[in-house]
C-alpha cells in the first residue's frame, strides 16, 4: 500500500489542514489588517482539486480533515466539498471531518454539516461582550455567533469555542467565558497569539501568557490535568465547578511541536508541513499542468520528508519573531 507521510522525526502525519479560501467577512486584530486585499478567484483551488488532493492524502494514511480558511463558511457552495468528503466518513477511509468557523454564518449550514457526518465545530468566539466583540473582529456582531452556536448545538454537533487570550479585559471575562461555553457543553480553549501576519497592532503589547493566566485562573477553578487529546495541540484541564473541559494552545510559552502529525494546505494548494514555515511546497501547478497523482505524491512524501522539527515563534521584550503569512492564509 500507499507510504505513510512519515518524517525524518519520526513522526507520521494523518490529519490535514486544508483552508478552502483566504476570504472571510470579519477582520479580527490579531488575524487580518483591516483593509486586506484577497486573492483572485483563479487562484483558489476549485472543489475538484481540493478533493483530489484529499484523495491523496487519504491514500497515504490522512484520517482527519479539518476544513479552514479564512472563514470556510465565506466560500460559495461549501457544502458541496463536506458532500464529497462525506462517503469516506461511512467506509471508514476517514475517522473525521471537521470544521473551525467564526460562526457567523453556522446557523444556516448547521443542519448540512450534520447530514454530510460532520460532528464536531469549531467556533471562534473571544469574548462575551458585544461591544468588544465588534472591537476585536472590526465589524461583527455577537448576535449572529450566538445564533449560530444555538443552531449548531440544536442540530447535535459538538462545540468547541475557541478564545485568543489577549492583553486588556480578557483576564475578567474568561470566568464569563467558561461559564458560558460549559454551561450548555461545549469546551472551551484558550489560545496564545501567534505573531503572523502584517497586523499592524503591537504584539508585545497585547501578549498574555497562559501559563501565567493558568495559574491566576487556578485559584478561583479547581483544574486537573485530562491526558484527552484531539490530534491538535490543545492540552485540557477538567474544570470541577463546571464539569467541562477547558484548552489550553500555548505556541509561545510551550512547545507542542514534538508530537506534530499535522499537515496544512492553503487555499492556493500549497502545502505547508509547519505553521512556523516560511517556505512552502506547491502542488497547484502539479494539478494544472496534468501531472499525474504520482507526481502529487512525490512532492507531497518529499515535503514530509523535510517537516521541520518545530516552530520559532517568539515573543518578547527585545522584539517578535514571526511570520509575515497573514493567519487567514492558512486558517490557523
Ligand atoms: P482539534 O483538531 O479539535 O484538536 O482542533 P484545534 O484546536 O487543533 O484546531 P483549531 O482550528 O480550532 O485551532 C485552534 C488554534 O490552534 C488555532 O489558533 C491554530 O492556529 C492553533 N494550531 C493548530 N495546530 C497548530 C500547530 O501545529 N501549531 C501551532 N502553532 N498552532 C496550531
Ligand atoms: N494567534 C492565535 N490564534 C489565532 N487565530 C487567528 N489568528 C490568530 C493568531 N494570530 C485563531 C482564530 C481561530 C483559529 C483558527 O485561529 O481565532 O479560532
Ligand atoms: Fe476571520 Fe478567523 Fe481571521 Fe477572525 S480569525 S478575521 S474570523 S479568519
Amino acid at each position: 500500500s500507499a507510504p505513510a507521510l512519515r518524517d525524518r522525526f519520526g513522526r507520521t502525519a494523518d490529519y490535514l489542514r486544508l483552508s478552502v479560501t483566504d476570504r472571510c467577512d470579519l477582520r479580527c486584530t490579531y488575524c487580518m489588517a483591516e483593509d486586506m486585499t484577497f486573492l483572485p478567484r483563479n487562484e483558489v483551488l476549485s472543489f475538484e482539486e481540493l478533493y483530489r488532493l484529499c484523495l491523496i492524502f487519504l491514500r497515504h494514511g490522512v484520517r482527519k480533515i479539518r476544513v479552514t480558511g479564512g472563514e470556510p463558511l465565506a466560500r460559495r457552495n461549501i457544502m458541496a466539498l463536506f458532500g464529497l468528503l462525506a462517503p469516506h466518513l461511512r467506509t471508514g477511509d476517514l475517522d473525521e471531518v471537521t470544521l473551525t468557523t467564526n460562526g457567523t454564518q453556522l446557523s444556516r449550514h448547521a443542519a448540512a454539516l450534520f447530514a454530510a457526518g460532520v460532528r464536531r465545530v469549531n467556533v471562534s468566539l473571544d469574548t462575551r461582550d458585544g461591544a468588544r466583540y465588534a472591537a476585536i473582529t472590526r465589524r461583527g456582531r455577537i448576535e449572529k455567533v450566538l445564533a449560530g452556536i444555538e443552531a449548531a448545538l440544536s442540530a447535535g454537533l459538538k462545540i468547541k469555542i475557541n478564545a485568543v487570550a489577549m492583553q486588556g479585559g480578557f483576564e475578567t471575562e474568561v470566568d464569563d467565558l467558561i461559564r458560558f461555553a460549559h454551561g450548555q457543553g461545549m469546551d472551551l480553549t484558550l489560545i496564545e497569539e501567534m505573531p503572523l501576519g502584517d497586523v499592524s497592532h503591537d504584539r508585545r503589547a497585547s501578549h498574555l501568557s497562559l501559563t501565567d493566566l493558568r495559574q491566576r485562573l487556578s485559584r478561583r477553578w479547581t483544574m486537573t490535568p485530562l491526558p484527552d487529546r484531539t490530534g491538535g495541540p490543545a492540552r485540557y484541564m477538567r474544570v470541577a465547578e463546571t464539569g467541562g473541559r477547558l484548552g489550553f494552545i500555548t505556541p509561545l510559552s510551550c512547545d507542542f511541536c514534538a508530537g506534530c502529525t499535522r499537515l496544512r494546505v492553503s487555499a492556493t494548494g500549497e502545502l505547508f508541513t509547519c505553521m512556523g514555515e516560511e517556505g512552502s511546497v506547491g502542488l497547484r501547478d502539479v494539478l494544472r499542468s496534468g501531472g499525474s497523482d504520482q507526481v502529487l505524491a512525490a512532492r507531497i512524501l518529499d515535503a514530509v520528508s523535510r517537516k521541520p522539527k518545530g516552530h520559532a515563534f517568539r515573543i518578547s521584550s527585545s522584539g517578535v519573531a514571526g511570520i509575515a503569512r497573514p493567519m487567514s492564509y492558512l486558517g490557523g
